[in-house]
């Protein structure tokens, strides 16, 4: 049961040219469906939990609950904490044991966001904890900033003057159901990330806004009573190519989640003479299981990467 901090993790892709797959988790039975996944996969990979998603699953305590579900687990794996908006949200998952937070204070000027940024780095490297930053925005569709490239010369300047270990930039994508205009041509900023390569070696940067949204799991999803429409994922291509760049790590929440209600919506519809809760949801863990080992092997390229991240120093 490797739970690990991302440094080693980054380290590895940084080199081996592929990405760490992180996943947006809310429950147990989706955290297993990932561990279990990387297992069968020999992959690296993080359970990411967003500020809701770490008090709705049982704060003060996931790290104890997690290191038990994990118990045959020999893949490294990171618990992260996803967007975190305050110094004080990053402390306490820090002091909860979560081995990455990321701090996003994005929304503040440059200056108020390096402040609030160093602060949290310097708490979580005192804890041995790593630390994302956010330089973006890695905006919604709807935010006005939407689309505002990240400046590669303000990476340099922000990292150098945080410490931070890795850094979310905004280079074309977009969290939610819908990335790209209807009629858009999804493209990412492969020149940002060079230029970013350039002036810092080594340095791995972090892609939010990454699902693709396959139609295999959205025609499930609505096939069996949803109602999602208008969607516009990153093509699968487009993250393969990603994935070889300084790009260490790939952020999935929307596939992740859609996967798994999908699942249970069919599972609920299909199933007419049970009532065991564990009926409904073995098969939307397979469902995110599947999900899962497709982005690993066929996207991230993670695949058969753990033996250096396990390396004693
Ligand atoms: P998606 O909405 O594309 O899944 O992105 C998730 C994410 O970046 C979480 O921070």
């Amino acid at each position: 049961m490797p739970l690990v901090n991302t440094k080693k993790m980054f380290e590895d892709a940084y080199e081996g040219k592929y990405a760490v797959g992180a996943f947006n988790v809310d429950i147990l039975t989706q955290c297993q469906a990932v561990l279990e996944a990387a297992e069968e996969c020999n992959s690296p990979v993080i359970l990411s939990f967003s500020s809701g998603s770490r008090d709705f699953f049982h704060p003060g305590n996931i790290k104890d609950i997690l290191l038990i579900a994990a118990k045959d687990i020999h893949i490294p794996w990171a618990i992260h904490l996803d967007h975190g908006k305050s110094f004080e949200i990053c402390k306490a998952c820090i002091d909860e044991g979560f081995t990455s937070v990321m701090i996003d204070a994005s929304a503040y000027d440059f200056e108020e966001n390096v402040r609030i940024t160093k602060e949290v780095v310097e708490y979580a490297h005192a804890h041995g904890v790593t630390v994302e930053g956010e330089l973006g925005p890695c905006s919604k569709k709807d935010d006005p900033r939407f689309k505002k490239y990240t400046d590669p010369e303000m990476v340099f300047e922000f990292v150098k003057r945080t410490g931070v270990d890795s850094l979310a930039v905004s280079m074309g994508t977009c969290h939610g159901l819908a990335k790209f205009q209807p009629n858009e041509v999804p493209t990412l900023q492969f020149d940002l990330i060079e230029e970013v390569e350039k002036l810092l070696p080594g340095f791995p940067l972090v892609l939010h806004g990454s699902s693709s949204i396959p139609d295999e799991y959205l025609n499930i999803f609505n096939n069996y009573g949803g109602e999602l429409k208008g969607t516009k994922g990153v093509p699968e291509e487009l993250l393969r190519q990603v994935a070889q760049t300084a790009v260490c790590k790939i952020n999935i929440g929307t596939d992740f989640r859609v996967a798994f209600v999908g699942g249970l919506r069919k599972s609920l519809s299909e199933i007419k003479d049970k009532f065991e809760p564990r009926n409904f949801l073995v098969p939307a863990r397979e469902q995110c299981k599947k999900l899962v080992k497709e982005k690993l092997s066929n996207v991230f390229q993670s695949s058969g990467k753990v033996i250096n991240i396990l390396k004693e120093e």
